[in-house]
This record gives C-alpha cells, sequence and structure tokens, in this order.
C-alpha cells in the first residue's frame, strides 16, 4: 500500500515541478555560461573552478542521501501496515487486552521511522550548506580575480557589475540545486521501490503460445499432482483422479491437509510443481488464463466483497447481467429474503460506507455471484462453514439444482452435506487417501467412516444430554443409520 500511495506521491512530486526546476536550472546554466564566455573568458574560466568541487560534492551527497531516503520509505511502510493491521484487528485487540502493547508496537515503529528521517535530516543539513558554501567561495574567487583584472585595465567596471549580475543569477538555482538534489534522490529511492514490484516476476501467466480454452464439458484430470509452495515442503504429493462431466465430488480431509490446494490449481492460482491437470484434456497451463476462468465459478473460503452494491457485488462477474437473472440467482443462494429485509434492498450498498453483512450473509452473496457466471466448472470452498445446518440445507437443497449440468467441487466439514456426492475424495496429509461415495468409504476408508460416525455421534450428543440421562463414557453411541463401524 505505501509503494501504491507514498512511493508514487514521491515521484509525482518530482516528476511535477522536480523536473521542470532541473530542465529551468538546466537551461539556464548552459546559456549563462555562453554570455558569460562571451564576455570575459578568462574570469569565465576562473568562476567555473568551483564546480569540480561542486560536482564532487553533488555526488557524494547523492550516495549518502539515496539509501537514506529508501530507509525512510521502508519505514513508514513498514508503519503503515502497523496502523492497517491495528485497525482491521481492533477487535482482536481489544478481546485480548492488548491495547497497551500495539500503542508500544506502533510507538517503537515510529521512533524507528523518526530516527531514520533525523538520519536523513543530519546529512541534509550537512550538505546543502556545504554546496553553499562552494557557491560563496566562487562568488570569493570570482570578486578577487574581477578586481584585478580592473586595476590591470582588462576589464571596464560596468561590465564587472554585469558579470556579477549574471552570475549572482545562477547563485538561486544553485542553492536550489541542494534541494533538487534531494527530491531527485527520493524520487530514484520511490522509484526503485515501484519497480521492484513492476518487475516482480509473476508466477502464473499465459503462456507465449497459449490457445484460448474451448467451451468445456467439464471432465477434470489430475494427472499425478504434486504442489509445494514456494519451493517449500511438498503439500501434495502424487494425487490422481479423474471427475466425469456434471459429477459432484467432495473433498473431504482435516484442517491443512490440502483440499483448497487441489481447488486452486483448477483456476491455475497456483501451478503443480509435477504433473499435469487437465480439463477436457487441455492442460491448464496452455491454455488462455481468461478463458479458462471465465469457465469456472467459485466461492472462496474466505470471501471478499466490494466497496457498491449488493447487486454490483452479485454481478461482480457479469456486470451486464438483468436484475431478473441477479434476483433469480440470489434466491438460488438463498439471499433474496435478507437482501429484501434492507430498506434499499438490491441497491444496499455494502463495504466501508455500506452495511456490514454477516458471515453467512457474505457467503450467499459469494455464492449467488459465482452461480451467476453460469460456469461448467463450480468450486464452492467450504462454503457452508459461516451459516447455520437449517440454512446449509436450504442452499443445499436449492444448488442440488443447480448443480445439474456442472462439474463441482464441494469442500465441506460436515458429512452430511457430502454424502450426496457422486465422488468423496479423502485428502489426508497432501495425499488422495480414498476416493469412492458414501457407501463405498464407510466399508473401505477408516478416515471417513471415523469422520462420519464422529459427526453422528455430535449430532446425536444434545439428545444424549437430556436431563437426567447419563453421558456414555466410550463410542459405543448407536449411530441413527444404524452402519456400525467399518
Ligand atoms: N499460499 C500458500 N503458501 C504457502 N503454503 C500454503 C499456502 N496455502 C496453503 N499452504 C499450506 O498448504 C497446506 C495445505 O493447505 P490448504 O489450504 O490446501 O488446506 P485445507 O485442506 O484447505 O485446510 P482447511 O480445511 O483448513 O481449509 C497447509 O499446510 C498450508 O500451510
Ligand atoms: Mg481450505
Amino acid at each position: 500500500m505505501a509503494r501504491a500511495t507514498s512511493d508514487v506521491e514521491q515521484l509525482r512530486n518530482f516528476t511535477g515541478r522536480g523536473l521542470l526546476l532541473l530542465g529551468q536550472f538546466a537551461f539556464m546554466a548552459v546559456g549563462i555560461t555562453i554570455v558569460l564566455l562571451l564576455m570575459n573568458w578568462k574570469l569565465a574560466l576562473v568562476s567555473a573552478l568551483m564546480f569540480p568541487f561542486l560536482a564532487h560534492t553533488v555526488v557524494r551527497y547523492n550516495q549518502a542521501a539515496q539509501p537514506l531516503f529508501y530507509q525512510v520509505q521502508e519505514a513508514l511502510a513498514r508503519l503503515a501496515s502497523v496502523t492497517q493491521e491495528n485497525l482491521a484487528g481492533a477487535k482482536v485487540v481489544k478481546a485480548f487486552v492488548r491495547e497497551e502493547d500495539e500503542i508500544a508496537k506502533f510507538d517503537a515503529q515510529n521512533a524507528l521511522l523518526e530516527a531514520q528521517y533525523i538520519g536523513a535530516a543530519e546529512v541534509q543539513s550537512f550538505g546543502n550548506p556545504l554546496m553553499d558554501m562552494i557557491g560563496n567561495l566562487g562568488t570569493l574567487i570570482v570578486i578577487w580575480f574581477g578586481g584585478y583584472l580592473i586595476m590591470h585595465g582588462e576589464l571596464s567596471v560596468g561590465a564587472f557589475v554585469a558579470f556579477n549580475t549574471y552570475l549572482l543569477m545562477m547563485v538561486r538555482p544553485v542553492r536550489r540545486l541542494g534541494f533538487l538534489i534531494n527530491q531527485t534522490s527520493r524520487a530514484i529511492a520511490a522509484g526503485e521501490r515501484i519497480f521492484e514490484i513492476l518487475d516482480a516476476p509473476i508466477d502464473v501467466q499465459d503462456a507465449p503460445e497459449a490457445m484460448p480454452l474451448p467451451a468445456v464439458r467439464g471432465e477434470v484430470v489430475f494427472d499425478h499432482v504434486s504442489v509445494s509452495y514456494f519451493g517449500g515442503e511438498p503439500v501434495l504429493r502424487d494425487v490422481s483422479f479423474t471427475v466425469l462431466p456434471g459429477q459432484v465430488v467432495a473433498l473431504l480431509g482435516a484442517s491443512g491437509s490440502g483440499k483448497t490446494t487441489i481447488v486452486n490449481l483448477l483456476p491455475r492460482f497456483y501451478d503443480v510443481s509435477a504433473g499435469r491437470v487437465l480439463i477436457d484434456g487441455h492442460d491448464v497451463r496452455n491454455v488462455q488464463l481468461a478463458t479458462l476462468r471465465g469457465q469456472i465459478g467459485i466461492v472462496l473460503q474466505d470471501t471478499a466483497l466490494f466497496t457498491g452494491s449488493i447487486r454490483e457485488n452479485i454481478a461482480y462477474g457479469l456486470p451486464d447481467a438483468s436484475d431478473e437473472d441477479v434476483i433469480a440467482m440470489a434466491r438460488a443462494a438463498r439471499a433474496h429474503d435478507f437482501v429484501m429485509g434492507f430498506p434499499g434492498g438490491y441497491d444496499t450498498r455494502v463495504g466501508e460506507r455500506g452495511v456490514t453483512l454477516s458471515g453467512g450473509q457474505k457467503q450467499r452473496i459469494a455464492i449467488a455471484r459465482a452461480l451467476l457466471m453460469d460456469p461448467r466448472i463450480l468450486i464452492l470452498d467450504d462454503f457452508t462453514s459461516a451459516v447455520d445446518s437449517e440454512t446449509e440445507a436450504l442452499i443445499r437443497a436449492a444448488l442440488d439444482r443447480l448443480m445439474q449440468g456442472r462439474t463441482t467441487f464441494v469442500i465441506a466439514q460436515r458429512v452430511s452435506t457430502i454424502q450426496h456426492a457422486d465422488q468423496i475424495l479423502v485428502i489426508d496429509h497432501g495425499k488422495l487417501v480414498g476416493m469412492g461415495n458414501h457407501e463405498e468409504l464407510i466399508e473401505s476408508n477408516s478416515i471417513y467412516a471415523e469422520v462420519y460416525h464422529l459427526q453422528l455421534m455430535d449430532e446425536a450428543a444434545p439428545a444424549e444430554l437430556a436431563p437426567g440421562s447419563t453421558v456414555p463414557a466410550d463410542s459405543s453411541v448407536p449411530s441413527p443409520s444404524g452402519s456400525g463401524l467399518g
């Protein structure tokens, strides 16, 4: 954020005013030098004696100042991120009674910035007067040598006064040079930081010979896929599976097992480190990103909405969508009723200056947003984690209809959400340890069976805890479905 605002501002200051002054100065310097040489070349050469010293000082000063200004910008950025975190996490800070510590953190960062600023100012406060002094010494030499020339009749008093006036016209720009160099140093430091971002390699982009992905049927194949983020430990190991068009695939596994990582590979948020991901036989790395992502609808685990109306948020991927379509999708995602509950309806603004939606409301807007794209491949990552089980059942019923003809990846914690899937993939520590439908897995996969029975127990628990009843100490609770631990 600091690079996008404060650094850009530094650069703008320089290109807006600094460059103009620099150009003006160069123009004046060349013009006056020519006039001085024509008036009296001896005196002009003597007055030029100071320039090597001046140039030397300018270069030295620049070398010293530039890294300092870079550090100042860095410290400014860190201070901005501390402030930003504190504002965004204000509730967490309060909940954990960490106000004093956060203030201390800010103060420490602020003190660092102050120190860095003062360091830069010290260099500045030494450099600028030094450059002035060299300029003034030059004037002294001119007066001395000019006097000598006048006494020997080589220069009239009038000509000397004119010469000196011209020279004084140079003094102002020279004095400004310090300020300009300052601004230039800052601009260079800021420019470096901006270009670090502009030049950062893009991890995922279109291959040079990438073709548009034609309209897909939705067959997805993972062919011996391994993934490690940024060259670290592999988080997916040799995962292979095939999903037929229109199938519903559920992913089940502990937190951190790699479920989100698997679905992230489809829209190429990341690339595989080994193996291939194929959609309708096309390796996702060989097709144009826009045509790939345009056919995939995603409800992410951490939903982000944008400042704007609810209608704009639902129509985010398809800004020209008709009101009927927006409302139909909102109904399907069970968002219509609560949206109509707002005085502004679909024009209600959300985001910084609008209403604050609850977690479950946000998720339902995100589901409507994904459905509106009418994607062939739909990814629902933990899409019901923030809604109650009743709403979840309602959304699921609506989705059953909308999932028709789409390949759908569902990640959910509740077995009840996924047990009707055509295929369930059981993920454990980045490995695919089970694959099949509910009936098959309950028989053959111990992890799946364990999760299933634990959840059934959870659902049964409130009844068991009715007053007067005793809580069974072991796990031999008869499960309502009657199927025993496989
Ligand atoms: N962007 C990333 N950079 C580095 N490591 C990551 C990144 N995203 C995930 N990981 C790591 O990869 C592993 C798998 O993460 P992933 O998000 O796929 O888990 P998950 O199964 O979706 O978990 P959850 O159920 O909690 O959402 C974790 O160990 C995680 O720390
Ligand atoms: Mg996840």
